[in-house]
């Protein structure tokens, strides 16, 4: 196991029946499909072959339809689930070797649950809710309290420490769901379907929250939907599923911009490219000139792109000349591009997403990308974007046609 790996799935078979390790187990090994193996044997399969790896610090999400594995995964990290072949390790443990006390104590120091339905204790408050996972582990009530108000802070609900759970809505109510699993500060998070159950309006806040506390403590995330806006929004990585089977696993971008599979595509159709594919993807080199350059100088550096970017010593950009212009400056006589210098060209960082910057780019020059010191490092224009939408609806066709044909 690697240093920055914490979570790792090898070869994991989950087979639900009366007996796991039977035929069901050696005709699921040999690729047979869920259902062909339920059709033969009478026995479910939950997982078949699972194998991916959870990095410190990721949020790693498994997405799939109803039914394709995904409880029963995250259920085989804190051995929830037995499995019946493979294996699970976590920060360099085996798992499923573990057994009683250890397995206990194990789950206690490493993992925290966070689940569909709140699950709170209705005649206790907030802060109690939120302790009781220490409480169970005999934390003394003062540092019990502390680490809950720590908890409570994090997730917004400080000043309803002391109500019940029934006087909070929904989204508070889930809130403290994950206050609970924080407040024993463990390195891992396990949210099965966490916000699921929430109005779309909340579930959107809980997601910016999450990925808010996120950036301030690090934890390992496995987050469990079915929704893949969801899971391309928060996920670092994505892990798709079907019918107990991985089928794909890659960044937001990998998923959206070269699905593996027909099945996977289908799902990205439903979704707003836009607000996943960033700048750096598309953005080309820039083409530069100088601030005394002649039009003719401009142009050969333009070449067959929109613009040029004029240059200072630092490497930041100062104007931007663009090819039309220079154009018609030419033609009109002109000879410095100093008569057609724009100085009040837009510019963006390389991690923006396309709907960060279509009001921009919709003006139709280049767009300067810089890096955080406001050094030049790439260009991109409108038509590079509407050209990777184009190329990312051809593959998802070309796979439709796949299906259909
Ligand atoms: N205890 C069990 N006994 C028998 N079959 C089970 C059991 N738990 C899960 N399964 C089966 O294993 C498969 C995977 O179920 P799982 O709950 O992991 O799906 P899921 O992806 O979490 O679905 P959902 O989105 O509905 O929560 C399903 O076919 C399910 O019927
Ligand atoms: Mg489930």
């Amino acid at each position: 196991m690697s240093d920055d790996e914490i979570i790792r799935l090898e070869h994991v078979y989950k087979i639900f029946g009366p007996q796991p390790r039977g035929r069901a187990l050696t005709l699921a090994k040999s690729g047979m499909k869920k259902n062909d193996v339920q059709a033969a044997t009478d026995h479910v399969v939950g997982m078949t072959d699972v194998s991916f790896s959870v990095k410190r610090g990721e949020t790693f999400v498994i997405m799939g339809l109803s039914g394709s594995g995904k409880s029963t995964a995250i259920r085989t990290v804190n051995q929830l689930h037995d499995i019946t072949d493979g294996k699970v390790i976590v920060d360099g443990v085996d798992v499923h070797a573990l057994t009683g006390t250890a397995l206990q104590e194990f789950r206690r120091e490493k993992m925290g649950m966070v689940f569909q339905h709140f699950a709170l204790f209705p005649h206790r408050s907030v802060i109690d809710n939120t302790g009781y996972g220490l409480k169970v582990q005999g934390v003394e009530k003062a540092a019990r309290n502390e680490a809950s108000m720590n908890a409570l802070r994090l997730v917004g609900l400080e000043s309803f420490a002391n109500n019940n759970p029934r006087e909070l809505s929904g989204g508070m109510q889930q809130r403290v769901g994950l206050a609970r699993a924080l407040a024993a500060d463990p390195d891992i998070l396990l949210m099965d379907e966490a916000f699921s159950a929430l109005d779309p309006l909340i579930r959107r806040q809980m997601q910016d929250e999450m990925l808010d506390i996120q950036e301030q403590l690090h934890k390992t995330i496995l987050f469990i939907t079915h929704d893949l806006n969801e899971a391309l929004r928060i996920g670092d990585r994505v892990c798709i599923m079907k019918d107990g089977a991985v089928v794909q696993i890659g960044t937001p971008e990998e998923i959206l911009t070269q699905p593996a599979t027909g099945y996977v595509a289908e799902f990205v159709q439903d979704v707003d490219q836009g607000r996943v594919i960033d700048v750096k993807t598309i953005m080309v080199d820039a083409k530069t000139c100088s601030a005394d350059a002649t039009l003719g100088q401009a142009l050969d550096a333009i070449g067959d792109r929109f613009g040029a970017f004029v240059v200072d010593n630092d490497g930041k950009p100062t104007g931007l000349v663009s090819r039309e212009e220079a154009v018609a400056a030419l033609a009109a006589g002109s000879i410095d591009v100093s008569s057609v210098l724009i100085e009040d060209f837009d510019r963006t960082g390389a991690r923006t997403t396309f709907n960060d910057i279509y009001a921009e780019a919709g003006k139709g020059r280049s767009l300067a990308v810089c890096d955080e010191g406001g050094k030049l490092i790439g260009a991109i224009h409108l038509r590079d974007i509407m050209k990777e939408m184009g190329r990312v609806e051809r593959l998802i066709d070309g796979f439709e046609r796949e299906v259909f044909m």
